[in-house]
C-alpha cells in the first residue's frame, strides 16, 4: 500500500488572520515555484480557529493545494459549552482534519484518555479526519520504555471505534517538541511500528496499512529526510518550522 506523506503544520498560538491570509499565499507561491505535485506529498495547515474562515475563503478562491484544519474540537455537537468549538462548525468551514491529543492541551488544560476518545468520535461523527497525538515524557520513556504510554495513548482514543475509518496518528514523543533534540528515525519508527501494531489489532489489517502515521518533536529541514526513509513514518507534524516558509516549504520537499 503507498500511503500519500502528508506534512502537517501546527502554528499553535500564532498569526492571527490577517498574517494567516499573507502566510498561505506565500506557502502556496512557495510549493508553486518548487513545483509541488499534491499526489506525492499532501500539505496541511492548523492555523488557530479564529484565522480558518479566512483560510477557507482564500484556498476556495484560488483552488490552492493546501488542505486545513483546527487544533481542537469538542467532544460535543452543540449547547452549553461556553468556549467550545464544535466538529459540525469545522465541518461547514471545510476543514479536513482535526489534531486530537496534543500533548500541550494534555499538559496544559488536562485533557484525559477520556475526553480523546469523545473528541475522536466527534471528529468521525463530523466526517473530519482526526490526527491522534499520542507522545511519551521523558519520565515515561525513562519508566516504562519507548513505547508503552504512545501505546495506550492510541488504544484509549480508539476505544469503541471497531469499523473502518479515516484517522491520522501523530506521534510526538513530549521530550521533543519545541526542544530543539528530536528523536532519532529509529526511535520514531520503533515506535511508529508499534502504533500501526495497535491499529492492525483494533481496526483490522487493511485499515492500519492504510493509515498514516506521522512523527513530530523538532523536525526541520535538516532531518526530515531521515524521518521520512523509514518504513512506517508517513509524514510529519511540524511546529516551530511550520511557522518558517524556507523552512516549511523545504521540509514539504524533503527527497525520500
Ligand atoms: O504539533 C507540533 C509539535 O508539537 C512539534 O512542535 O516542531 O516546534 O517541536 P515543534
Amino acid at each position: 500500500v503507498r500511503r500519500t506523506p502528508l506534512i502537517a503544520g501546527n502554528w499553535k498560538m500564532n498569526l492571527d488572520h490577517l498574517q494567516a491570509i499573507a502566510f498561505v499565499q506565500k506557502l502556496a507561491w512557495g510549493l508553486a515555484d518548487a513545483k509541488h505535485d499534491v499526489a506525492s506529498v499532501e500539505v496541511a495547515v492548523f492555523p488557530p480557529f479564529t484565522d480558518l474562515r479566512s483560510v477557507q475563503t482564500l484556498v476556495a478562491a484560488d483552488k490552492l493545494p493546501i488542505a486545513f484544519g483546527a487544533q481542537d474540537l469538542s467532544e460535543h455537537d452543540s449547547g452549553a459549552y461556553t468556549g467550545e468549538i464544535s466538529g459540525a462548525f469545522l465541518s461547514a468551514l471545510d476543514c479536513s482534519y482535526v489534531l486530537i491529543g496534543h500533548s500541550e492541551r494534555r499538559t496544559l488544560h488536562g485533557e484525559s484518555d477520556e475526553q480523546v476518545s469523545g473528541k475522536v468520535r466527534a471528529a468521525l461523527r463530523h466526517n473530519l479526519v482526526p490526527i491522534i497525538c499520542v507522545g511519551e515524557t521523558s519520565d515515561d520513556l525513562e519508566k516504562h520504555g519507548p513505547s508503552a504510554v504512545p501505546v495506550a495513548q492510541l488504544k484509549a482514543a480508539l476505544s469503541g471505534i471497531t469499523s473502518t475509518v479515516d484517522i491520522v496518528v501523530a506521534y510526538e514523543p513530549v521530550w521533543a517538541i519545541g526542544s530543539g533534540q528530536a528523536a532519532t528515525p529509529e526511535q520514531a519508527e520503533q515506535v511508529a511500528a508499534a502504533l500501526r501494531a495497535v491499529l492492525v489489532d483494533t481496526l483490522g489489517e487493511d485499515v492500519a496499512q492504510k493509515t498514516r502515521i506521522l512523527y513530530g518533536g523538532s523536525v526541520k529541514s535538516s532531518n526530515i529526510a531521515g524521518f521520512m526513509r523509514e518504513p512506517n513514518v508517513d509524514g510529519a507534524l511540524v511546529g516551530g518550522a511550520s511557522l518558517d516558509l524556507n523552512e516549511f516549504t523545504s521540509i514539504v520537499r524533503y527527497q525520500k
